[in-house]
């Protein structure tokens, strides 16, 4: 049996307070239920142990106040973790609000309270369930309740757990309540937490595994994964805010620990996902973050609301990178309505279910949220078919989600002139030839379409926010889309035993000679093929060179080839070389490629028998530079 499917059952939270012989006490349970309507009754399970049981059964009165999810932890904290034998747990109220039956509720963080007069209990062991008549109840607040899958997920901090003798080998258990961590082969039947009472059932044994940050994190209560070791968040804690203005803010995150972006593109630099908040009457999220970041992503935005609702989700684009963490903002704020085209919600809805409450924009539309008036623009294709950007037209502010985006992490810079951009281009222009610089025209078309706007700020969902030098992201963006190359040549290889590379440098011998001073070589074992895609766009001379393989070519490359004939960038010359061991194959492979992607073959392709030793294949090597650097150089 699973005792966790039990955790499955709806729970509420709720504060149940009881007053006998001029004593107040109250605790936290999870078990109410109405049970009846004429006569108005409920049932209450309290746990025999708990001082609020001991009163009740004396005094016959109890009221329940219904907790919100708007609830600090040190709420359940006051009325959970500690024994009203030992403590006062009203000493320090400040005000008395007592209903009918004369005993306190609690007039903060609830939504309703229901006064009670006990009728029969019920003898259940550990446990006594009080059947009561309501003598009366008031709702308080119109915030949705707590419940305790809610208390799991987003109240209770992640305990801060010590692993290291649990990866050692020893076998630990740890409280699901408060954190603390046994160490035994077995935990008694009879355990006790030290520290908050809670019994053996409460516990759980920790199984370290190590796995994939792209993994869905997992639910609570089941396995604590050594990935999910987040500090605890605490949603009462004043963090200094990053404004684009008075009212628009920054929440988005970094990401340095996703190794490959989309799996197959490498992160050196980490790269971040951006998101923006505008607190106006109306409250506007625009576009969410990767969802392993989502317990970081909520504190930053609750952290700027300080109890506030977020009342639209803006989706300006579907892709997961950004709309993983849409489920658990709709869960924070469950009457959020989502807002995208009429292209977002099919897919959307394909990854995450259905959406309830959406709302369907449309070129040029307006979305007031009181000062701040939000405009949406199409741009499809940069990157998916829905892909839109928007528009606040009293900031002139245009989040434009993955166009004029980059790679890289945000190292506390988060606007343009606060970073050196020639260190950041290269990221940039590396993001764009591998996402956007398949679809240049339509990014083009995006760029000419911003530009009847009067613009203040790009905010992207990927790098930095530009405030400053707009003309110069602008200008590169167009420079790339417009494939506009630089005098430089790229020179990659693939080879087994080095032959082929031994060839490459004769080759880039060549074009250096010929005057080309940006001379890339890339051994394509060794570097991953975003970074050389990424130079092959911004260079236009491109010399690729493969031994054969088993009559093909050197396995690496075809990534590569397949990689230039998706994107086909334009304005580029090139030449083709590589070593053919025993019959070849890697340069006949290497031209076929050519062929299907109708690359410009500006010389001769050369093949070389063994290794480049004797003058007639050097001369040709480095023949194959010069002429593809001539090429170059117009
Ligand atoms: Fe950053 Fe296409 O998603």
């Amino acid at each position: 049996m699973d005792t966790n499917a039990l955790f499955n059952i709806g729970y509420g939270l709720y504060v149940l307070t009881t007053r006998h012989d001029g004593i107040d006490n109250g605790c936290i349970v999870n078990t109410v239920l109405q049970v009846t309507s004429t006569p108005l009754q409920i049932v209450v399970s309290v746990n025999k142990g708990n001082y609020t049981h001991e009163l009740i059964k004396a005094s016959g009165v109890f009221n329940v106040s219904m907790l919100t999810t708007e609830t600090p932890m040190f709420v359940f904290e006051h009325f959970g973790f500690q024994s009203g034998r030992t403590t006062n747990k009203f000493a320090t109220c400040e005000a008395e609000h007592r209903a009918v039956n004369e005993v306190l509720y609690i007039p903060k963080y609830t939504n309703a309270y229901l006064a009670c007069h006990v009728s029969q209990s019920i003898d259940f062991g550990t446990h006594t369930m009080f059947v009561a008549e309501v003598l009366d109840a008031q709702v308080l607040s119109d915030k949705p309740s707590v419940t305790y899958d809610y208390y799991q997920r987003h109240i209770k901090p992640q305990p801060e757990i010590n692993y290291d003798n649990a990866k050692n080998g020893k076998r630990c258990w740890v409280c699901k309540v408060c954190g603390y961590v046994y160490e035994g082969d077995e935990l008694p039947d009879d355990f006790e937490c030290p520290l908050c009472k809670h019994g053996k059932e409460e516990f759980e044994e920790i199984i370290v595994e190590t796995h994939n940050v792209a993994s869905p994190k997992n639910d609570n209560n089941t396995k604590i994964h050594e990935t999910q070791c987040v500090a605890p968040l605490q949603n009462n804690y004043a963090m200094k805010q990053i404004n684009l203005t008075e009212n628009i803010f920054y929440v988005g995150v970094n990401d340095r620990r996703t190794e490959l972006f989309e799996n197959h593109m490498e992160l050196p630099n980490g790269v971040s996902y951006n998101s923006y908040l505008i607190v106006d009457e109306k409250v506007a999220l625009i576009d969410p973050v990767e969802a392993i970041f989502i317990e970081e992503y909520l504190f930053k935005v609750k952290n700027v609301l300080q109890g506030r609702k977020v009342d639209y989700l803006i989706i300006n684009h579907d892709e997961p990178d950004h709309s993983s963490s849409i489920a658990a903002v709709i869960r924070e704020w469950p009457e959020v309505q989502v807002v995208g085209n009429a292209k977002t919600f099919a897919p959307l809805e394909a990854f995450y279910g259905t959406i309830e409450n959406k709302k369907v924009v449309a070129e040029g539309e307006t979305l007031s949220l009181g000062k701040h008036i939000l405009q949406f623009f199409m741009v499809p294709m940069v990157h998916w078919p829905e892909s839109m950007v928007t528009y606040e037209q009293s900031s002139k502010i245009v989040f434009s989600n993955d166009a004029f985006g980059g790679f890289g992490a945000l190292n506390g810079g988060i606007f343009d002139d606060q970073v050196n951009l020639d260190f950041y281009e290269d990221d940039m222009r590396r993001y764009y030839a591998n996402i956007v610089g398949k679809v240049a025209m339509q990014a083009l078309k995006a760029i000419e379409k911003l530009g009847g706007l009067e613009i203040n700020m790009i905010a992207p969902s990927h790098g930095l926010v530009w405030r400053t030098n707009l003309a110069w992201v602008l200008g590169k963006y167009t420079q790339w889309s417009k494939q506009e190359s630089e005098e430089g040549v790229v020179v990659v290889y693939g080879s087994m035993h080095g032959n082929t590379g031994v060839m490459a440098d004769i080759v880039a011998r060549g074009a250096a000679e010929a005057g080309i001073k940006e001379v890339k070589v890339y051994d394509i074992a060794k570097t991953e093929v975003s970074f050389i895609m990424s130079d092959i766009w911004k260079y236009k001379g491109v010399i690729i060179g493969a031994c054969a393989h088993y009559g093909s070519m050197f396995p690496n490359m075809t990534l590569l080839t397949h990689e230039i004939n998706e994107f086909k960038p334009k304005d580029k010359v090139y030449g083709l070389f590589g070593g053919m061991s025993w019959s070849g194959g890697g340069v006949k492979t290497l031209a076929k490629c050519a062929e299907e992607g109708k690359w410009n073959l500006v010389a001769e392709s050369v093949e070389v028998k063994g290794a480049p030793i004797r003058e007639e294949d050097w001369d040709k090597l480095y023949n194959l530079g010069k002429t593809v650097a001539d090429a170059v150089k117009g």
